[in-house]
C-alpha cells in the first residue's frame, strides 16, 4: 500500500462535525437527508428509472435513446440508439431561454486582460470554428490533440470539436514535446490546436515551439495541421502548408454550424493519465452519459443558482477542468469562470483579488493549493472582501483535517458549506461529496457516494469489510460517466480496473476506510501512483524516463510526504560510473532532473536525486519500494548511500513480507 502514514493517523482522530449551515439549507436544491437518501436508494434499485427520468427530462435529444442501460459492468453502454450532440446540450438550447445573453465563460488572463463571453457569444465562436474544422477535413471520429494555455479559444476548440464529433485529446501545458509525440501517435491525431504561448508567472510557456519539437523530423506521422492562437504575440515559427494562425481561419469563417447528431456512445475526448506502468493510459469517455453524469453532479454538489458566479480553478489540461470549467457547468447555463496563470501572481492575493472583482460564489481548488495559501499567509486573503463566497469545494488529493480548518475558517467565514469531492479521471465526475445543503461534513473525509455511486470497501480478497477496517475502494455499479476503454488497450482496460475481483468491481486503486456514520475516508493510491501537488504521476513513467538517459544504470522512484506538494519526488538512482561527489554530483543530479522534466514535462521535476550503488531488492529481484518510501520520507535513518546498501541485506530477510 503507498505509504500515507501522517494523512491516515489524523483522520483516525478526527471527530468534529460541521451541520451544513440552516441558512444554506433553506435555499438549497436537495435541502434534507431524507431527499437524498430517497434519490440514493431509488438510483441503487432502479438505476435505469432513476436515469433515465433524468436523462429525458434534463438533456436535449436529437432522437430518443432506446434503451437507457445494456450490458454488465464493464461493458454498460448508456441511452443507445439515442442521439445527441454536447455541445448542443452545453450552448443551443441555452439560447432559446433568457440565458441566451448571460455570462457562459468570463475569463481572466494573467496579465489582468478579462473577457466575457455570452452564451450566444459563446456559440457563435464555436459555431465559426466548427466550420473551420470541416474546412480542415476534420470529421465525427477524428482525433485532435489540444495543447492550450487557459484562454477562451480553448473551450470553444473542445465545444467546437464535440459539434462536429470529433474526439478531442487535451494535453495539460506541463507536458513536454515527448510527451505530446507520445500521446498524438497513440490516439493517431490529425491536427493540433496550440497557440504561440502562455502567461506563467509574468514569463511565455512556448507552446508553439513545444508543438513543433513534438511534430519535428516526422515524429508525430498522422498530425496534417496545426492551429496557432495568437495569445502572447511572441515569436513563432510557421511551417507553410501545416501551421495556420486561429484568426486567419475564423475570419472567414461563416457561423452557421449545425451539430452533428451523433451516437450517445460516440467518443467524446481521450484524457491521457498515469497508470501503474510507465505507458500513459488513454481514458475514453463518450457523450450522453458523461455529459449528463456531469451536469447532475455539479448541480447537485454545487447547488447551481442562476445568479452564480462559479471558479473552479483548475487547469481544463486536467478532468478536474473538462468536467467542472466546462461540460457540467454549461450543460446548468452557469457562468463559468476561467483564470489563465498562477495563483502567486503579480502577488499571492491574485486568487482572492479574483474572488473579489468576479464576486465568486462558489470556488473550488486543491488541496495542494490551500497548503501553499496557509503558507503565505492570513494577510493575503484578509486583504480582500471575500464575502461573495457561498460554497467552497476541493478536490484532486486528501485534505489534512487542519487544512480544511484554515479553508472553513479563513476562506470561508465558517458560513460556507465545504465539499470535499473524491473522483479520478477515470470516473468522469464526481463520486463521494457532501451535498452542501444536506451533509454535515468531517474535515478530512469525502463523507458519502452520490445518487448512482455504489462503493464498498473490500480486503485484497474482495471481501466487504466493516465499518473502520481500511481497504480497498471498489464500486459495485455502473454509472453513467464512467470511463468506456482506454483508447485502442481494451485488454488493458479491464486488465487495470475489472480483473482484481473477477470483473465484479471497478477498482479505483484508492485505500479508504467507512466509518460508523458510514462516511468514506480516502488515504490514497495503493498502486504505484503517486500524487504531487493533485497531479497523477506513475512512478514508473519517472523511472522510464530517468533510465533512458545514458548515465543511468538503473532507478526506482517513490513518492515521500511533502508539506505543499502533498507527495513529493524521489528518484533512487544506480549510476553507470562511479557516484560523482562534491560539484561532480550536484551537476550530475541537475542534468538528471533536465532529462525527466524533458522527457515528461515541469510537473514530473524530481524532489530528490540519490545516488546508490545497489537497490534494495527482494531474491525474485523485485525492487522493495515501501523500504525506499521509508528512506525517502525519512522514517529510517535517512539513507546515504552506504546504508542504503545495508538495506539490501534487510531486505532479503523481508521478502516474504513483500511478495
Ligand atoms: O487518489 C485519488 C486522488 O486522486 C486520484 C485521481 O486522480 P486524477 O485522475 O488525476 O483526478 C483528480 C481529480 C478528480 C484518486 O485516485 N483524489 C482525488 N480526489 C480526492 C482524492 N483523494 C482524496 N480525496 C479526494 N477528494
Amino acid at each position: 500500500m503507498s505509504d500515507n502514514s501522517n494523512a491516515i493517523e489524523s483522520v483516525l482522530t478526527e471527530t468534529r462535525k460541521f451541520p451544513p449551515p440552516a441558512e444554506f439549507t433553506k435555499h438549497a436544491m436537495i435541502s434534507s437527508e431524507q431527499q437524498y437518501e430517497e434519490m440514493w436508494n431509488r438510483a441503487k434499485d432502479d438505476p435505469a428509472g432513476f436515469w433515465g427520468d433524468i436523462a429525458q427530462n434534463e438533456l436535449d435529444w436529437f432522437q430518443m435513446y432506446d434503451s437507457v442501460m445494456e450490458g454488465d459492468m464493464p461493458e454498460t453502454k448508456w441511452f443507445t440508439g439515442g442521439k445527441i450532440n454536447a455541445s448542443y446540450n452545453c450552448l443551443d438550447r441555452h439560447l432559446l431561454t433568457w440565458r441566451k445573453n448571460k455570462a457562459a465563460i468570463i475569463w481572466e488572463g494573467e496579465p489582468g486582460d478579462t473577457r466575457t463571453l455570452t452564451y450566444q457569444q459563446l456559440h457563435h465562436e464555436v459555431c465559426k470554428f466548427a466550420s473551420v474544422l470541416d474546412k480542415l477535413g476534420i470529421e465525427a471520429g477524428d482525433r485532435v490533440t489540444l495543447y492550450m494555455p487557459m484562454v477562451p479559444e480553448l473551450a470553444i476548440a473542445m465545444l467546437a470539436c464535440a459539434r462536429v464529433g470529433a474526439t478531442h485529446s487535451i494535453i495539460f501545458g506541463g507536458f513536454s514535446a515527448d510527451a505530446i509525440r507520445d500521446r498524438n501517435n497513440d490516439a493517431q491525431s490529425k491536427l493540433v490546436i496550440t497557440a504561440d504561448g502562455g502567461w506563467r508567472r509574468g514569463k511565455e510557456i512556448p507552446l508553439k515551439a513545444t508543438v513543433d519539437d513534438a511534430l519535428a523530423d516526422g515524429k508525430s506521422p498522422s498530425v496534417e495541421k496545426v492551429v496557432v492562437v495568437r495569445r502572447t504575440g511572441g515569436d513563432v515559427s510557421m511551417e507553410d502548408g501545416r501551421d495556420l494562425w486561429w484568426h486567419d481561419l475564423m475570419e472567414d469563417a461563416v457561423a452557421d454550424r449545425e451539430c452533428t447528431h451523433l451516437d450517445s456512445e460516440h467518443p467524446l475526448f481521450i484524457l491521457y493519465t498515469s497508470g501503474s506502468t510507465g505507458k500513459p493510459k488513454g481514458v475514453l469517455h463518450t457523450t450522453a452519459g458523461y455529459l449528463l453524469g456531469t451536469m447532475m453532479t455539479s448541480r447537485w454538489v454545487f447547488d447551481f443558482k442562476d445568479e452564480d458566479t462559479y471558479w473552479c480553478t483548475a487547469d481544463i489540461g486536467w478532468i478536474t477542468g473538462h468536467s467542472y470549467i466546462v461540460y457540467g457547468p454549461l450543460a446548468n447555463g452557469v457562468t463559468t469562470m476561467m483564470y489563465e496563470g498562477a495563483p502567486n501572481w503579480p502577488d499571492e492575493g491574485r486568487f482572492w483579488d479574483i474572488v473579489e472583482k468576479h464576486k465568486v460564489n462558489t470556488f473550488y481548488t486543491a488541496p495542494t493549493a490551500i497548503r501553499a495559501f496557509i503558507k503565505w499567509g492570513d494577510n493575503w486573503p484578509q486583504q480582500h472582501d471575500l464575502s461573495s463566497l457561498r460554497l467552497l469545494g476541493t478536490v484532486g488529493e486528501p485534505i489534512n483535517p487542519e487544512a480544511w480548518m484554515w479553508y472553513h475558517k479563513t476562506i470561508g467565514a465558517e458560513k460556507c458549506p465545504i465539499v470535499d469531492t473524491w473522483w479520478q479521471t477515470e470516473t468522469g465526475g464526481i463520486m463521494l461529496s457532501p451535498l452542501p445543503g444536506v451533509t454535515a461534513t468531517k474535515p478530512g473525509s469525502c463523507t458519502k457516494p452520490l445518487p448512482g455511486v455504489v462503493p464498498a470497501i473490500v480486503s485484497e480478497q474482495g471481501e466487504p469489510l466493516e465499518a473502520n477496517q481500511g481497504g480497498l475502494l471498489v464500486m459495485t455499479q455502473p454509472w453513467p460517466h464512467m470511463l468506456r476503454t482506454l483508447y485502442g488497450d481494451h485488454d488493458r482496460f479491464i486488465e487495470t480496473y475489472f480483473s482484481k475481483f473477477d470483473g465484479k468491481y471497478y477498482f479505483a486503486g484508492d485505500g479508504a476506510r467507512r466509518d460508523e456514520d458510514g462516511y468514506y475516508w480516502v488515504m490514497g493510491r495503493v498502486d504505484d501512483v503517486i500524487n504531487v501537488s493533485g497531479h497523477r504521476l506513475s512512478t514508473m513513467e519517472v523511472e522510464s524516463a530517468l533510465v533512458s538517459h545514458e548515465s543511468v544504470a538503473e532507478a526506482a522512484v517513490v513518492g515521500f510526504p511533502h508539506d505543499l506538494k502533498g507527495e513529493g519526488i524521489c528518484c533512487f538512482v544506480i549510476p553507470k560510473g562511479e557516484i560523482a561527489t562534491g560539484d561532480a554530483l550536484e551537476a550530475a543530479q541537475k542534468e538528471l532532473i533536465a532529462h525527466v522534466r524533458q522527457q515528461i514535462g515541469a510537473l514530473a521535476t524530481p524532489d530528490q536525486i540519490r545516488f546508490t550503488a545497489a537497490l534494495p531488492k527482494t531474491r525474485s529481484g523485485k525492487i522493495m519500494r515501501r523500504l525506499l518510501r521509508d528512506i525517502a520520507a525519512g522514517r529510517e535513518s535517512a539513507g546515504d548511500t552506504t546504508t542504503l546498501e545495508d538495506y539490501s541485506v534487510l531486505a532479503s530477510l523481508r521478502e516474504s513480507d513483500e511478495g
